[in-house]
């Protein structure tokens, strides 16, 4: 108790927990920036709080089974869906992306009134875990809009604590953002603006907050903003794509695609603002417009299963596979299946599709960074053609080097993905090592430590 002097506090936690046969508990440990940044600091001294999600969590917190550095918390289960499911995933991630679709969405009635008391529980959940964590003066570093409330409780309880939060996702421009009611959107900022530090993934989400925070509270008060653009990790990546099970999934993958085509890929969680379906319709203009590429090239398309417990999600999932199947049924021949879609997470499948890409295709509405557009130029074998969404935070530093899109636009997409496609050799080359240069800039580790360092180089506030 009260001994960790680096703590993280995030909804999804490093480890899961999945019953086997025989009724033991079997730990999963996940991947991500989050894990290797946090490897910089000593396991003895950090803590990672983060929620029980599922019954497998539930069922190691209640029977005591953690992992060294991991403290779970066992929140129940209607709070943590009210607080994940309602007001996480279905508000705050609609608000930072601006996925509504206003003449319908959202109506903040009674029912969101108390989804909103849940999330405050889960926010109060994590800050008394972290209060109890703490040794005196300790940095706690913060993650994401599930615990937007939390540095601000945990100010209250521990006002020696070094507090920062850090955003994963965009944020959005104050009119939209005000959407939110009033007395819940000034909650939510004064709850952030409790931290000492507020980190995001660009300048323009940081300044969008500050515009946020100008509008409805009158400012950032003593809080600072930091920018920290989380890169690629070149050295995990580059080790990793070379094993075994990634040559295996490569020679099956050129197997399914044939001798002699192109290959688009593109590799998303099936997510509402990974903008799949509009990726795939510029792929069938792509068809419709340039039929020279009839039967030339292959879009591979891997959209692993995410926030199935929203109707939104799975609806979007159905679309994903109705519009591929679609294309497949329109311009597929015997011996060509223009789109292969492959929903089954897997991650050496996925370098298997890095290395072999011609283009890669990431056109979300909006994401805070994304990761992919930095890790495919890292990883590919020959060189590879991104054409990125204007609205991907990766933008920002890959901008110059891709060939970039607005996201809504069909038909710009297809004439990017001709123009990536018969982009020359050279040209393809020397933009990749442009690319992938700026992709690693902010390796994880140092990400982490940058945060850290810019949290401990600030004055306590007293
Ligand atoms: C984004 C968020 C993360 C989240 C991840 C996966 O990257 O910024 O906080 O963990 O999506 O979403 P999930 O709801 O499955 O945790």
């Amino acid at each position: 108790e009260r001994t960790a002097q680096v703590l993280v506090a995030s909804n999804r936690g490093p480890v899961s927990y999945v019953p086997r046969e025989d009724g033991t508990l079997e730990a999963r440990r996940g991947g991500g920036g989050l894990v290797s940044g946090l490897s910089a600091v000593s396991a003895e001294d950090s803590v990672w709080v983060c929620a029980a999600l599922g019954e497998g969590d539930r069922e190691a917190v209640r029977r005591g089974v953690s992992e060294p550095g991991v403290r779970m918390l066992g929140i129940d289960p209607d709070v943590f869906t009210a607080a994940y499911n309602g007001i996480a995933n279905s508000v705050l991630w609609f608000v930072h992306h601006m996925l509504y679709q206003t003449p319908l969405e959202p109506v903040f009635d009674l029912e969101f009134r108390r989804q909103w008391a849940a999330y405050e529980a889960y926010n109060r959940a994590f800050a008394e875990a972290l209060a109890a964590e703490a040794a005196d003066g300790a940095s706690v570093l913060v993650q994401d809009y599930h615990l937007a409330l939390v540095p601000g409780l945990l100010r209250d309880l521990r006002p020696d604590l070094r507090i920062g939060h850090f955003s994963h996702t965009p944020w959005a421009p104050a009119e939209y953002f005000r959407m939110l009611p009033d007395d819940i959107a000034e909650q939510l900022l004064r709850g952030m603006l409790g931290a000492d530090r507020l980190g995001f993934l660009t300048r323009r989400w940081a300044d969008a907050f500050a515009a946020c925070c100008e509008a409805v509270v009158g400012g950032t008060g003593g809080t600072e903003l930091g920018v920290h653009g989380l890169g690629a990790d070149a050295d995990f990546l580059r080790e990793r794509s070379r094993r075994a099970d990634v040559e295996e999934r490569l020679e099956t993958l050129r197997e399914q695609i044939g001798p002699g085509r192109k290959v688009i890929i593109r590799v998303d969680r099936t997510e509402l603002s990974k903008n799949i379906v509009r990726g795939l319709r510029a792929y069938r203009t792509l068809l419709q417009e340039r039929p020279e590429w009839r039967g030339r090239v292959v879009h591979v398309a891997f959209a692993y299963p995410s926030r199935q417990d929203l109707k939104v999600y799975r609806d979007y999932t159905e679309e994903v596979s109705r519009v591929a199947a679609a294309i497949n049924e329109e311009y597929g021949t015997p011996d060509w299946t223009p789109v292969l879609l492959h929903v089954k997470d897997d991650f050496a499948r996925s370098l298997a599709a890095y290395r072999l890409a011609d283009v890669a295709l990431v056109n979300p509405i909006r994401d805070g960074m994304n990761l992919v557009a930095k890790e495919v130029p890292v990883v590919t074998d020959r060189g590879v053609a991104l054409v990125l969404s204007r609205e991907a935070g990766a933008y920002e530093e890959l901008g110059e080097d891709a060939i970039g899109v607005n996201p809504y636009d069909v038909v710009a997409t297809a004439e990017a993905l001709h123009e990536a496609l018969s982009l020359p050799d050279t040209d393809r080359a020397e933009r990749t090592k442009r690319l992938a240069a700026s992709a690693t800039a902010l390796p994880p580790q140092r990400w982490f430590v940058s945060q850290l360092e810019a949290l401990g180089a600030l004055d306590p506030r007293g």
